[in-house]
């Protein structure tokens, strides 16, 4: 059978069918070892707008500059770990696709704020995780151990199911003003984290987390800016639940 062969006309169609097309990313580096200045460098690449800016870093980092540092695992907005600023604001890589953000300028890409930057987009994530241990996230039950699940009403449930979307990117933290200033602030995703316990029904430490987040460096540093609320990529109402966590202090009830 003879095979179909393409005319010219139709390869040029074909070629002007691309959905490829050149888009620069600006990405601010920096590496300690080399300078203690961050430098913005520009890698344009030819990419599909549907893609997302991981991709793009990706092509970057295994076509153009394998010494591009940057975290990424799941690639699918669960993990967490691929938090940055992109074109001025807290996205993940991973959920953001090039046709939102206007490929036609540079995309700018640095690491979060308010962390230290230890390579390109690479910050050291310590001070937030301690942030989020110290509002002990986990649940304390007091009593005998139970013989069956602890059971719980759909509307307790839905008391603090908001805050159980959380996934650690900190996103949130790092977009807020106060944290940028004082890195001693707990930060919006611990408080966060401990909303989600403190409005169990099942756990008994409320009291405890209440009284850790009643501190200088605690939930009032909370200006109500709503950064928090703008950047989380899980949708979670943030401002509100520190709100929520304020008024807990004061009325003692949840
Ligand atoms: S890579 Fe896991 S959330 Fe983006």
């Amino acid at each position: 059978m003879a095979t179909p062969v393409m005319d010219k006309a139709e390869a040029t169609a074909k070629t002007d069918a691309s959905p490829y097309i050149t888009v620069t990313f600006r990405i601010r580096r920096f590496n300690p070892e080399v300078s203690e200045h961050a430098v913005w460098e520009d890698f344009p690449i030819e990419i599909d707008p549907k893609e997302r800016v991981l991709d793009g870093l990706h092509k970057i980092k295994w076509d153009v500059d394998g010494t591009l540092t940057f975290r990424r695992s799941c690639a699918h907005g669960i993990c967490g770990s691929d938090a940055m600023r992109i074109n001025g604001k807290n996205r993940l890589a991973c959920k953001t696709l090039i046709k939102d953000i206007n490929p036609e300028k540079p995309i700018t890409i640095e690491a979060i704020k308010g962390l230290t930057v230890l390579k390109d987009l690479v910050v050291d994530m310590e001070p937030f995780f301690q942030a989020y241990r110290d509002v002990m996230p986990f649940l304390v039950a007091e009593g005998n151990e139970p013989t069956r699940e602890r059971l719980q009403s759909a509307e307790d449930r839905e008391r603090f199911d908001d805050t159980t979307k959380c996934i650690l990117c900190a996103a949130c933290t790092s977009s807020c003003p106060v944290f940028w200033n004082d890195g001693q602030y707990f930060g919006p995703a611990a408080i966060v984290n401990a909303h989600r316990f403190i409005f169990d029904s099942r756990d008994d430490a409320g009291e405890q987390r209440l009284e850790i987040l009643n501190d200088k460096d605690g939930v009032w540093r909370c200006r109500t800016t709503f950064n928090c609320t703008d950047a989380c990529p899980r949708g979670i109402e943030v401002t509100k639940a520190i709100q929520e966590v304020k008024r807990a202090l004061i009325t003692r009830r949840f």
